[in-house]
Parts: C-alpha cells; sequence; structure tokens
C-alpha cells in the first residue's frame, strides 16, 4: 500500500480515506501538537541531521532522551540507535560474544535474525517448554518481546525467570517496542506490569507509541550498553538517529509522562473494540492488549480479507507466512486513542461481514 497522505482523520491511499487499524500510534503521538513542534524546532536548530555520518557526535537533544528515558524506565543508561531492529542486532550480536544466547522464537523477526547472526538457538522460552538453557555451563542471555507483537500477548517474565533457574550466571533482555506506552504503569512496559522481575536490558522503538518517528534504544544496566556502545559496529559505525526523530521521541516522552491518562484510554479504546468484535460475532482469543488478531486461516484468505476491508475504507492489515505458521494467518487490529466508539463499531461490523464471507 502506497500512502499519499496521514491525516488526523486516517490516510489517504490510492485516493481512498483509510481509518486506520494498524498503525503503533497507540496513543496518537504522532500528531500531537507539542510533538510536531518539537520537530519543527529541532529542524530549525539542528537541520534534519547532523553533518558528521556516524555516531562521532551527540546534541543536547539526543543526551536529554538518553537521560530522561533511563529515569522513566528506572534503568542506569540507555544509547540510542537508529531503529530498533539495529539496536536488537547490536545488543545480541555483541553479547553473544561471551554468552550461550538462547531467543524465544515468537519474537520480532530483527531479535530471531539476530539470534541468527549470533549462531544462537531459538526456541520457546517457558519453563514447561524444556528449553535447555544453560546446558553448556556458559553464562546465558535469554531475550524475548515483552508484548509480542503477532499475538498480543505477553511474556511470563516469572516464568522466564525460572526457566533459568539453576543458571549461574544470567541476562534477561526484554524488547518492549509494543509495551512501552501501552503496558504496565504509567505505560512503562512489561516490567512496569510484573512488577520487581528482572530485565537486565530493554529494547526498544520510536516507531510505536513514542511518536513513531522511528530510532531505537537500549536500556539498562550501564555496564552493559556501554559495552554494546562501544563494541558493536552497529553503535560506532553507524549514523545517530536524526535530531527530527529525537526531537519527536523526547516530546511524545514528556507528554506521556505529564498525560498518564492516554495508557487507560487505550486500555479503553482496547475493550470497546473486543466488546464491538464479541458484539457481531467476531472470534478472537488473545489476552486485551493494545493488539487484537482475528484468526483467518489461510495466507490467501487473510489477504482477500484484508483487501475488502480496504475496499471498505479501513487499513487492517493481514498477518501470513512466514511471520505466522501455515494456516494461522490473521487480520490484526491495534488499538489506538484516535478511535471514537462509532469507528470501532463500524471496523468490527465490517470485520463480521467480510469474515462471514469467508466461511
Ligand atoms: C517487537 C519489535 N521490536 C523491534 C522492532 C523494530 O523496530 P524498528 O522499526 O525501529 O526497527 C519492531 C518493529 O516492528 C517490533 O515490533
Amino acid at each position: 500500500m502506497t500512502i499519499e497522505a496521514s491525516t488526523a482523520a486516517g490516510l489517504l491511499s490510492d485516493g481512498k480515506a483509510l481509518r486506520v487499524f494498524g498503525s503503533s500510534d497507540y496513543l496518537g503521538l504522532s500528531r500531537n501538537a507539542s510533538v510536531r513542534a518539537a520537530i519543527d524546532r529541532a529542524l530549525n536548530d539542528f537541520g534534519p541531521g547532523l553533518p558528521i555520518g556516524t555516531s562521532l557526535y551527540t546534541t543536547t537533544l539526543h543526551v536529554a532522551l538518553e537521560e530522561e528515558l533511563a529515569d522513566f524506565l528506572g534503568v542506569e543508561m540507555v544509547a540510542l540507535f537508529s531503529s530498533g531492529a539495529v539496536a536488537n542486532l547490536a545488543t545480541v550480536t555483541e553479547l553473544a560474544r561471551q554468552r550461550e544466547v538462547v531467543v524465544d522464537s515468537r519474537s520480532h523477526s530483527s531479535l530471531v535474525a539476530a539470534a541468527g547472526a549470533a549462531g544462537a538457538s531459538v526456541g520457546v522460552l517457558s519453563p514447561d517448554a524444556g528449553s535447555p538453557i544453560g546446558t553448556t555451563g556458559q553464562a546465558v542471555l535469554i531475550a524475548s518481546d515483552g508484548l509480542f507483537a503477532i499475538n498480543g500477548e505477553l511474556a511470563d517474565l516469572v516464568g522466564l525467570s525460572r526457566a533459568t533457574d539453576g543458571v549461574k550466571d544470567v541476562i534477561v533482555l526484554m524488547d518492549d517496542a509494543h509495551a512501552i506506552g501501552t503496558v504496565g504503569t504509567g505505560g512503562r512496559g512489561t516490567r512496569g506490569r510484573q512488577g520487581g522481575v528482572r530485565a537486565d536490558l530493554i529494547t526498544g522503538s520510536f516507531s510505536k507509541a513514542l511518536g513513531g518517528g522511528g530510532g531505537g534504544f537500549v536500556a539498562g544496566r550501564r555496564e552493559l550498553v556501554q559495552r554494546v556502545a562501544a563494541q558493536s559496529p552497529y553503535f560506532w559505525a553507524t549514523s545517530r538517529p536524526s535530531p527530527l526523530v529525537v526531537a519527536s521521541a523526547l516530546a511524545a516522552l514528556r507528554v506521556l509522562q505529564h498525560e498518564p491518562h492516554l495508557v487507560s484510554e487505550l486500555e479503553d479504546a482496547t475493550v470497546r473494540l473486543r466488546q464491538a468484535l464479541t458484539r457481531h460475532g467476531v472470534q478472537f482469543d488473545s489476552p486485551p492488549t493494545a493488539i487484537t488478531p482475528v484468526r483467518v486461516g489461510s495466507a490467501d484468505a487473510a489477504k482477500a480479507a484484508s483487501k475488502q476491508l480496504r475496499d471498505a475504507g479501513f487499513f487492517v492489515p493481514a498477518i501470513t507466512p512466514p511471520v505466522v505458521a501455515e494456516g494461522q494467518a490473521s487480520l490484526r487490529l491495534q488499538s489506538s486513542v484516535l478511535h471514537t466508539a462509532e469507528i470501532i463499531d463500524d471496523v468490527a461490523a465490517e470485520v463480521a461481514i467480510v469474515l462471514s464471507h469467508r466461511a
């Protein structure tokens, strides 16, 4: 799909206005006036980037975002990366040089691919799955999404910790790209939800709830973040995120802290969507996070359903193999505080019509 414009009402594609249920702008911050004003100011103060092509420089904006995000997450240090995927790649490949790494296979493709690049294993991380964690006697890094973007489930952090019982030296890495801003106290992510559970490192992306401008980060224990930044060429040999992106993320983070009610508004929008789907006879079985997948079956059927929804004025992407297993393709609906009760009811009615035509 090629987007011609993005407005408060939705997207314009092929000259057609689309209500969006396939965006990670959960809190509507990409449209927030102070976020947009911050981008304008950054353009004025710094231009789109600095004329130095590597991470040899920083700006006052980058420093402020690193410090304020560290405070928000309650960690010692944050380092900014050009994207969330690069943050995952840098962290996993660097730490895998001295540790056995096990990545949960349900995690984002960039985390799974990072495991591949590091020659690490991928499997379902659970105390019940019999995962052979720590069998080599080496130190271990376990990594998982906090909120799985495909099925909307939350990682079982307590279970994850139990899965590594008996392993002496464990680092836990949580990719909280979809959880920050949507889950936990004030949107602090999966740790904020399952209080007290340990994550030594958190990765994330500003392409989701925090402004949508792109760019990513690694947060956590100073010694580990410093090591990734110092050693990984995915940090030091590549450009830092643009000041425009950083300004957008910083302003979005400040809005979230001043307006934590946005997180409960998102929860309300999610409840409303689920009630509307149920009212229209649409079944789903994921927990009540802002991601609601509706199982369709074959990839062709899911793509056709998504196309029909687009024809009816809604953008609801089809999630198809290889992202999900054969036969498990789905329509994925993401909630947003921008969705009114009326729009939610309309999309639920349309999903029901599209699926009943396929039954
Ligand atoms: C869980 C998760 N991690 C990482 C990423 C990558 O983020 P970015 O787009 O900043 O590379 C995504 C983006 O889709 C994601 O869903």
